[in-house]
């Protein structure tokens, strides 16, 4: 029996991971298949996806700047989806539908938590950023029931926007908005979720907000210490994690959810590392 086909859609697409990460996936757990890149023309998303699944594809990730796209082409949204407004897992479900669902916000809590030990339960969370990427992710971090989530934006209605839409998740966890400047004491737990550090730029914060037990997770990888885990590493941050861990889990969850196998992500994560 052939490999059943697998793909990530983005533009650019070239320095995507994921055809490296689901490789590695497949060895680890013997799954027959095959991932490969696709970069989908600016103005034909819709196109490249049907003609995927045309050819017999089975399951696609999605990434820059499609998410928004595929959650709009879906004919049905798991939950997380649906809140997330933004898709990076596509698959048709046993009815024959094309199903939208979202991994990007398990990924992140469960690199934070199973990978780095960080206890989310009652802890104070400042998140950086308002856009799709944080929007993605909101609703796995109040389902860890946090003490507080703080989402500072530069532009404060964005942020403001996300606690009224998540709202009814929040539960006991105290959920705001505010300006970047207005933080002033120290979290347990600070994710940056802009896309600030693309342009060179950090958010303008106060240093109050790190002390020496803070963990500052920020959603960016790199090959070297990101600009923003940098900076905080500068103010007194010991412990700072960039998003190799959690690119990685979504790709497990996505592999979950297409293969019903769940691979082990240590030995990926390290060997990612290493290259
Ligand atoms: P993504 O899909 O990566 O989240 P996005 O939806 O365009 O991309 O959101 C980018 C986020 O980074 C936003 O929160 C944006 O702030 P605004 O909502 O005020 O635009 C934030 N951002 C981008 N550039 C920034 C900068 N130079 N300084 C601070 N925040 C920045």
């Amino acid at each position: 029996m052939s490999n059943e086909l697998y793909a990530v859609v983005g533009h650019p697409i070239s320095h995507s991971k994921s055809p490296r990460i689901h490789s590695l996936f497949a060895s680890q757990t013997g799954e027959a298949i095959e991932y490969t890149a696709i970069q989908a023309p600016m103005d034909d998303f819709e196109g490249t996806v049907r003609q995927f699944f045309e050819r017999g594809g089975k399951g696609l990730n999605v990434t820059v700047p499609f998410k928004e796209q595929a959650w709009e082409l879906a004919g049905k949204r798991t939950q997380r989806a649906e809140k997330a407004g933004a898709s990076n897992t596509l698959y048709y479900d046993e009815d024959g539908v094309l199903t939208a669902d979202n991994t990007d916000g398990q990924g992140l809590v469960r690199d934070l938590v199973d990978n780095h030990g960080v206890d989310l339960g009652s802890a104070r969370i400042l998140v950086l950023g308002a856009g799709g990427a944080v929007r993605g992710v909101i609703g796995p971090i109040l389902a860890r029931q946090p003490a507080s989530v703080t989402i500072a934006n530069r532009t404060v209605s964005k942020a403001a926007a996300l606690v009224s839409l998540f709202a009814d998740e929040a539960g006991a966890t105290e959920l705001s908005a505010c300006g970047f400047e207005q933080p002033d004491v120290p979290f347990d737990v600070i994710i940056n979720g802009t896309s600030a550090s693309l342009q060179g730029d950090l958010p303008p914060l106060s240093t109050n907000v790190i002390d020496d037990h803070t963990v500052v997770y920020d959603m960016m990888y790199s090959l070297t210490t990101t600009t923003f885990n940098q900076w905080a590493l500068d103010h007194g941050a010991t412990r700072v994690f960039d998003g190799l861990g959690m690119l990685v889990e979504q790709a497990a969850e996505s592999f979950r959810v297409w293969r019903g196998v769940t691979p082990e992500t240590a030995p990926v994560i390290n060997e990612l590392r290493n290259d």
